[in-house]
């Protein structure tokens, strides 16, 4: 297996994506979730074929990436997807709007565990319906779901729970009993649960990753998967998202979707989520062994230089969720770093009131970035004028 390396700084400014635009040279941007390193070789040739082609009109359907989205699945998880129950779409943030609007009413409630990825508050309210917030809990163990909290959500109404699997920020993966759990008061309470698991190809461990689907028959009578390659071959741009059924009942729900959902998904996208899941296999080997030694030399930087900021290493993804508030950088500790040490990491408010003094840090860049970041961070600690507001 080859490692991949990060592309250097150079060449990163020159793209013109938001990582990549939004803040001037003198930042280091460690905030939204793009990865530095330069794209699969079958997926760039896949999209380059079609362009040469000219075979960029619209989709036919989703035959060829539903089977390989099924091919994939079943080789990396044993988890057995019927590709006639996948349908296609942009992206993930589309999938889960039309997945709400088949399944929660006008004006209904979807519960969101925060700290949670920001748009999670906004995408129900694309379906009419209202987010409602049950924390995650802080245990001996780790983060984890709140069950008794959800069912009570649940008894109280709610009409569906978005669930992220893994779960950005945290890079938490729930364990089968726990999903089980979840299955088994959605059955109880006729609650929908729509999956969320970009962040699944991501898994430093891939057998610690159970798709939803795949723990019971209440899971896969009333849960959604919503899953796309875009975060884990770094894609998001090409526009291609999956949505799968498991039951008549969800089957209906995604037939009862207009022609349009699907008629969106970009065809390079299309192609390009074919190269991902049936030949990425390699080069996603190479990024895990890089993130992985991004995930501990973060550890390792943290504690020899800000040992006042706690972090624990995520079990998927490339996304740390760092506590500043033994640093007292206050509520936006996000601000600071940028202000103060011209780093761009992603506030933790935006991801509900738990990120108070929280802030996310993407480490899918090389390790002279990461080091030079953790740098900078230490060297406003230890400047005595660069207290932060509190
Ligand atoms: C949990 C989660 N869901 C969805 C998305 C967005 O996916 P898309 O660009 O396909 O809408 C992200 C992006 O980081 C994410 O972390």
């Amino acid at each position: 297996m080859t490692k991949i390396a990060a592309e250097p700084l150079s060449a990163l400014r020159a793209r013109t994506s938001y990582k990549w635009q939004t803040y001037p040279a003198d930042v280091l941007p460690l905030f939204v979730a793009e990865m530095d390193y330069p794209l699969a070789e079958p997926v760039q040739q896949a999209i380059i074929s079609r362009v040469l082609a000219s075979d960029t009109g619209y989709i036919a359907g989703p035959e060829p990436v539903a089977a390989a989205f099924s091919r994939y699945a079943g080789r990396t998880w044993g988890w057995a997807v019927n590709p006639d129950d996948v349908r296609v779409t942009t992206d993930v943030s589309v999938a889960i709007v039309e997945c709400l609007r088949q399944t929660v009413p006008m004006d209904g409630s979807v519960v969101v565990t925060p700290p949670v990825y920001p748009p999670f508050y906004e995408l129900p309210p694309e379906a009419e319906a209202s987010a409602v917030e049950v924390p995650l809990l802080l245990t001996g163990t780790g983060w984890q779901l709140d069950l008794p909290a959800l069912e009570q959500a649940f008894a109280r109404g709610a009409d569906a729970l978005l669930l992220c699997n893994p779960h950005n920020p945290l890079g938490l993966m729930h364990s089968v009993e726990t999903l089980r759990a979840v299955a088994d008061l959605s059955a109880k309470y006729g609650v929908a649960v729509i999956s969320d698991e970009i962040h699944a190809p991501l898994a430093y461990e891939p057998g610690d990753f159970t798709p939803y689907l795949s723990v019971s028959d209440a899971a896969r009578e009333f849960g959604l998967c919503v899953t796309a390659a875009s975060k884990a071959w770094n894609i998001a741009g090409t526009k291609c998202a999956l949505m799968v059924a498991s039951s008549d009942r969800t089957r209906l729900q995604l037939d009862s979707m207009p022609d349009e959902v699907a008629a969106r998904t970009s065809i390079l996208g299309l192609h390009a989520t074919v190269a991902a899941y049936d030949d990425g296999g390699p080069w996603l080997a190479g990024v895990l062994a890089s993130l992985a030694e991004n995930r501990m030399l973060l550890a390792e930087l943290l504690a020899a230089e800000l040992p006042e900021v706690a972090y624990h290493p995520p079990a998927a993804g490339y996304l740390a969720w760092l506590d500043f508030r033994g640093l007292g950088w206050g509520e936006d500790p996000a601000a600071v770093a940028l202000e103060q040490a011209r780093v761009a990491l992603e506030p933790g408010l935006r991801f509900g009131r738990l990120g108070t003094g929280f802030a996310r840090l993407n480490f899918a860049c090389s390790p002279q970035v990461l080091t030079e970041a953790v740098t900078r961070l230490a060297r406003v600690r230890a400047t005595p004028s660069g207290g932060a507001p509190v």
